[in-house]
């Protein structure tokens, strides 16, 4: 049987959790061959490598290197570098996932060269085009041909967008299928212990959306808040390297390293991360896929952010938006510590651990 060749591409951190278990899926049906690229939009090993052996996944079989820089030159660097291997490999289709410039650059370079796109987390929207990330859901959503969504207001997003039903796949959320996977060593992991907090007793925080760390005013409303958030309860603090390197050409990191209360800790690995946010008290982040993950867990999640593309976290999930005003988040932290708030604790449809099955599925019909 001639198998049709798909090409799954990947670049930053959270791609790696959404496209591992599809590759999973993929590969079991034994009806494709399968190649893994990553554009290398993250590299450092804390941002990468680890996850590929964490995740099982093995190594790419293309790497394109393309490393940091602005936004249309990471951007054009990928569009460069990808097209020569979509030439020479000549896949039937590409597989994009998520929201981040690795997204776009390569639904964009399929899509010229007619090669059908699938886009994994589609539909999202934030409706705030500030957010670079807004950018490529339009764009990628644009270009795809099939759009494989998490949530229901994600297929309708796409349909007052004008995409035809047909195109459209609710599959459920395949980042929630890794945290399926990892679930029970995680909630029975000693990491907490480790790090010197108590199970339940600290709060785990993760920030690197540019409104919240590339400005003074935006780091000056986080740095008051972790001030506020480590008065109460001990603070967790796994550092994204935006925000290191924002936190350090602003002069602010020596400051946050003699917090007595709030541990700075190096971007960690998926298990070690995954255990701390299934045994915090609470989370605080500005990360889409945490949003998600802490819903999955039942952990109260605060999102400190003015919107958020996942909505359903906050209809049927663990996370609380207030706005990005600090008075106001420290006095919702205050209500839910004190059990004045209690955030809904309902699981997605769909959020069930098989998303990546049902999209090998859907691509077993479509692609052959
Ligand atoms: C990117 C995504 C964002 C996603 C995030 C996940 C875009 C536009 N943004 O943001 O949607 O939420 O990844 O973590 O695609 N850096 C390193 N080492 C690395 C990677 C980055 O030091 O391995 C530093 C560099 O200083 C770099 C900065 O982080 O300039 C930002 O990296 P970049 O990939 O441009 O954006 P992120 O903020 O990571
Ligand atoms: N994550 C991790 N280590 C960390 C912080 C996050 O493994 O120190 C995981 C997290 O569990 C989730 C993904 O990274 O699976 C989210 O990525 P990130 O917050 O960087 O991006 P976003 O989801 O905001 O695009």
């Amino acid at each position: 049987m001639d198998r049709k060749h798909i090409f799954a591409v990947v670049g930053a951190r959270p791609n790696f959790m959404k496209v591992a278990p599809v590759m999973q899926a993929l590969s079991a049906t034994g009806r494709f061959k399968l190649s893994l690229v990553h554009t290398g939009q993250h590299y450092a090993p804390e941002m990468s490598d680890d996850f590929f052996r964490d995740l099982g996944m093995g190594k790419p079989d293309f790497h394109l290197e393309v490393g940091s820089a602005s936004h249309a030159v990471q951007t054009a660097r990928i569009l460069e570098r990808f097209e020569p291997v979509v030439l020479e490999q000549k896949p039937d289709f590409v597989l994009v996932a998520g929201d981040v410039n690795s997204t776009l650059a390569c639904s964009l370079v399929a899509a010229k060269l007619l090669i059908p796109v699938g886009h994994i987390e589609s539909g999202l929207r934030s409706r705030d085009r500030t957010m670079p990330e807004e950018v490529n859901r339009l764009v990628t959503d644009a270009l795809s041909d099939i759009l494989f969504t998490t949530s229901r207001d994600a297929d309708e997003n796409l349909v007052a967008e004008g995409v035809p039903k047909g195109k459209i796949f609710f599959v459920g959320n395949t980042m929630i299928d890794t945290l399926k996977r990892f679930e029970s060593a995680a909630r029975a992991s000693d990491i907490a212990v480790r790090q010197g907090v108590e199970r339940g007793r600290y709060l785990l925080v993760t920030l690197h959306r540019p409104s919240n760390v590339d400005s003074p005013e935006g780091l000056e409303r986080v740095l008051t808040y972790l001030t506020e958030a480590a008065r109460r309860m001990p603070v967790l603090f796994p550092v994204h390297p935006r925000t290191k390197a924002s936190l350090e050409r602003m002069g602010r990191w020596s400051a946050l390293e003699s917090m007595p209360a709030l541990h700075l800790l190096p971007p960690l690995g998926y298990p070690d991360f995954l255990a701390l946010m299934a045994q915090a008290r609470a989370v605080l982040t500005d990360s889409g896929g945490v949003q998600e993950e802490t819903t999955a867990l039942q952990v109260p999640c605060l999102t400190l952010r003015p919107n958020t593309e996942r909505p359903v976290t906050m209809t049927e999930g663990s996370n609380l938006i207030v706005s990005d005003d600090v008075a106001k988040h420290v006095s919702l932290l205050d209500d839910l510590l004190s059990g004045r708030v209690v955030p809904r604790d309902a699981c997605p449809e769909l959020w069930d651990g098989h998303a990546g099955e049902r999209i090998a599925a859907v691509l077993v019909d479509q692609v052959r």
